[in-house]
């Protein structure tokens, strides 16, 4: 069984997602919760189920430095990707490098579009008709890893900040574990900016 690290900063609906899927579509272990904020609803929602759940504390830190002991709990729980879910922060090369090809992360907007905070906001602002989730590989950069996969989702003539974010985040639950999936399967192949995958 394929073991997973989740990084996430709040809410953890993502997180959820993940937990509710895996031993089923996911066939992966939720190995550690890790988090950066002590209060974080994704650290109780692992402790709920058994699931290690880790405060890494980021105070006084260099970037590297907090990264280099997320990397170190990855390890130790030997997992075999990392999935960001609302995980507030960009990874230094200290953690991507040790577990290349293998960090996702779920955003809320069809990427390249409204990248950083705030994208159903951006949207909106922006007019756009539709908008979108996105699963993406991490690099270095601010959501600017080779996409995965995405659903598009239409905005609403009426539509507030929270609804349009409500029904994007039905499709981020979606297609996280699906493309958490794919990866841990061995299904995506990087070719540059491209990824190809297998069966889908
Ligand atoms: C999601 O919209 C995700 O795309 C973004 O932050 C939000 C996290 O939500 N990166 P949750 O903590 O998973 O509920």
């Amino acid at each position: 069984m394929k073991r997973v690290a989740v990084l996430a900063s709040g809410r953890g609906s993502n997180l959820q997602a993940l937990l509710d899927a895996a031993g089923r579509q996911l066939p992966a272990e939720i190995a550690v919760v890790i988090s950066d904020r002590p209060q974080a609803m994704a650290l109780a929602r692992a402790a709920r189920v058994g699931v290690p759940a880790s405060f890494c504390d980021p105070r006084g830190l260099r970037r590297e430095e907090h990264d280099s002991r997320i990397a170190k709990i990855c390890e130790e729980h030997r997992v075999d990707a990392i999935a960001l879910a609302g995980y507030m922060r960009i990874l230094s090369p200290v953690l991507v490098d040790r577990f290349p090809g293998r960090i996702l992360n779920v955003h809320p907007s069809l990427l390249p579009s409204f990248p950083g905070l705030e994208a159903q906001r951006q949207a909106l602002e922006h007019g756009v008709k539709v908008t979108g989730a996105t699963v993406h590989l991490v690099d270095v950069g601010l959501d600017t890893g080779p996409i995965v996969l995405q659903e598009a989702v239409p905005v609403h003539e009426a539509d507030t900040v929270a609804t349009l974010s409500e029904r994007i985040l039905a499709a981020e639950h979606r297609i996280y574990p699906r493309a958490l999936a794919l990866l841990l399967g061995g299904a995506v192949r990087i070719e540059s900016r491209r990824t190809h995958l297998a069966g889908e």
